[in-house]
């Protein structure tokens, strides 16, 4: 793929295949040199803040102390993806509410911190609308298990259940571009054959619910191989099922789609085998050539032949 013009970005390294551009290098500045327009979808989870540390970088905005410092952060990709996306289109964000305890909060008490909604507010604020909220379903018993949140416990209850709260689901929140006055905006149709009412009727839902079995760790890549420096802890992978189903909706095959933050490059993954090109950008070098791996293996045994023998 013809690697974007980006004279000023800082790039660490990089890496080209037909359908797909692959760069380790601050999204920030990336984002912003990329041609006007030139993104048809975007699709990604941003690094939860302070959630999980992903490398020692400043530019690394897993490392903020504070959501507000986050959202100083994010606020400047939110702006730079708006002027790269084609006009008309969206954008698509994976993200979930956070827990904070009261050992580590201020007021020493505990709660939520509404994290998604912040990413709204920025989007909002930096010119998007907010298109659709998809609340993407979650299994109470299985977080229980998996983090013992003293607000899911049976014991909780009996003891006093004012403490007691809902398990926590993920959200896709999708953002549109309008196009303005003059602006010409090439639209994402379907078939009946290509995308039957069934399969429309599934996804209209507000609640996607892939069932108990399909736990988040299941439809996602492979993550213990970029596991290699000792301050990585941990990297949470887009669902390849999620990124699926928003580029059938959202994109055409043959459009770009891009990532700004690809970890091991699981939207990129999906973009490839769903017959798109893909531009990612990644900060952690590990896990930059874990994607490029993963993007290599996409574009060689990807099912994209059937989809590009479709493209216009
Ligand atoms: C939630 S993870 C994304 C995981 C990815 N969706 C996947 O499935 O592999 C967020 C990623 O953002 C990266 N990151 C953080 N700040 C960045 C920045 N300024 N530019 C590019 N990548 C960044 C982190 O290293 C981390 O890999």
């Amino acid at each position: 793929m013809t690697p974007p013009d980006t004279p000023d970005t800082r790039v660490i390294d990089q890496a080209h295949g037909e359908r797909f551009a692959a760069y380790c290098a601050d999204c920030v500045p990336f984002t912003a040199a990329l041609p006007p327009g030139s993104v048809d979808f975007s699709v990604y989870s941003p690094p939860f803040s302070s959630l999980y540390i992903y490398s020692e970088s400043v530019a690394d905005m897993g490392n903020c102390a504070s959501d507000d410092e986050f959202f100083d952060q994010y606020r400047h990709l939110v702006r730079a993806l708006f002027a790269a996306t084609r006009p008309g289109r969206l954008t698509a964000i994976h993200v979930k509410d956070l827990v904070y305890y009261q050992n580590s909060s201020e007021r020493g008490t505990a709660g939520l911190r509404p994290f998604s909604d912040g990413c709204t507010r920025i989007h909002l604020e930096e010119g998007w609308d907010l298109h659709s909220r998809i609340t993407i379903w979650r299994d109470p018993v299985r977080e229980m298990q998996k983090t013992k949140a003293h607000g899911l416990l049976w014991k909780t209850l009996r003891a006093d259940s004012t403490f007691s709260r809902q398990g926590l689901p993920e959200y896709l929140l999708v953002f549109r571009r309008w196009a303005k006055d003059g602006e010409d905006v090439v639209p994402v149709t379907h078939t009946k054959e290509s995308f039957p009412v069934e399969e429309w009727q599934d996804l209209a839902s507000p609640v996607w619910n892939f069932g108990v079995q399909d736990l988040p760790e299941t439809d996602v890549l492979n993550v213990k191989v970029a596991r290699s420096d000792k301050d990585e802890k941990h990297l949470c992978p887009m669902p390849l099922n999620i990124t699926r189903r928003a580029l059938r909706l959202y994109s055409r095959p043959g459009e770009t789609v891009f990532s700004p933050f690809m970890g091991i490059g699981s939207e990129g993954w999906t973009s490839l085998q769903e017959g798109r090109r893909f531009i990612g950008t990644e900060l952690n070098p590990a896990y930059f050539r874990q994607a490029v791996k993963n993007l290599e293996d996409a574009a060689t045994h990807g099912r994209t032949g059937d989809l590009f023998a479709a493209v216009g």
